[in-house]
């Protein structure tokens, strides 16, 4: 498959078939991730592949809650996702990094090189840990399977404790993997949208009706 199809042809799958993917196809993803980009070459980022139906009840235990799995339309068809990884990126190692001589003009380092994990403007353990993410993704597409991208919207300490992941990391999401079923119920015109402001040269306030 084409870079270029893999880019255009991937969509978030949110309704999976329950068979299990490749054990190597895991291994191949997260190799294809170590390509991303990444801030000081930090590599600050880290994954845990979840690969069997214990894990994943693990997972779906300390993200979700019983509530929202009572009344999420999602629920049915996210649940039967045969594996994941979970994406976790760690701020100490871009500031103990940003501490080495060659980077420690930057001012983002750990006192006294500079202001430490606040003193971000952007903090690039999570533009990483995305940077990753979508290498994982496009890998999944390129071998004809599904993911989605669960955000963290809760849970994070439920799961750090769950899977013994140490307080200084941070639980960026999981990305779900499996053979789409079919049954998404999203529709396309959600699924097509793409509203992005785009501008060559300069920000042009005329064309700009979406927002300041
Ligand atoms: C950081 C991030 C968090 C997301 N979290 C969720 C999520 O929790 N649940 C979900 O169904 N989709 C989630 N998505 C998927 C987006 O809704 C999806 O990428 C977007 O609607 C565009 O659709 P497409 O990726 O299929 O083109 C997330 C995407 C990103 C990048």
């Amino acid at each position: 498959m084409e870079l270029s199809e893999a880019i255009k042809k991937r969509r978030m799958v949110r309704s999976f078939s329950p068979e299990s993917i490749p054990d190597e196809l895991i291994d191949r993803l997260i190799s294809y991730a170590r390509n991303a980009p990444s801030a000081g070459n930090t590599a600050g980022w880290a994954a845990i592949a979840l690969t069997d139906q214990h894990s994943m009840s693990l997972l779906w235990d300390a993200v979700t809650d019983a509530e929202w799995r009572a009344t999420s339309k999602r629920w049915g068809g996210l649940s039967k996702a045969p594996a994941a990884i979970v994406m976790l990126a760690n701020p100490a190692n871009y500031t103990s990094r940003y501490s080495m001589p060659d980077k420690s003009a930057s001012g983002l380092g750990n006192p006294p090189h500079g202001g430490g994990e606040d003193s971000w403007p952007v903090p690039y353990w999570f533009v990483d840990a995305g940077s990753a993410s979508m290498l994982i993704m496009l890998g999944a597409h390129e071998a004809g399977v599904g993911s989605l991208f669960l955000g963290n919207f809760r849970g994070e300490k439920r799961l750090k404790e769950t899977l013994g992941i140490p307080d200084s990391w941070r639980y960026i999401g999981t990305i779900l993997l499996g053979y789409d079923d079919g049954n998404d119920y999203a529709s396309q015109s959600v699924k097509n949208r793409r509203n992005n402001l785009v501008f060559h040269g300069r920000w042009q306030q005329e064309n700009n009706k979406v927002q300041e």
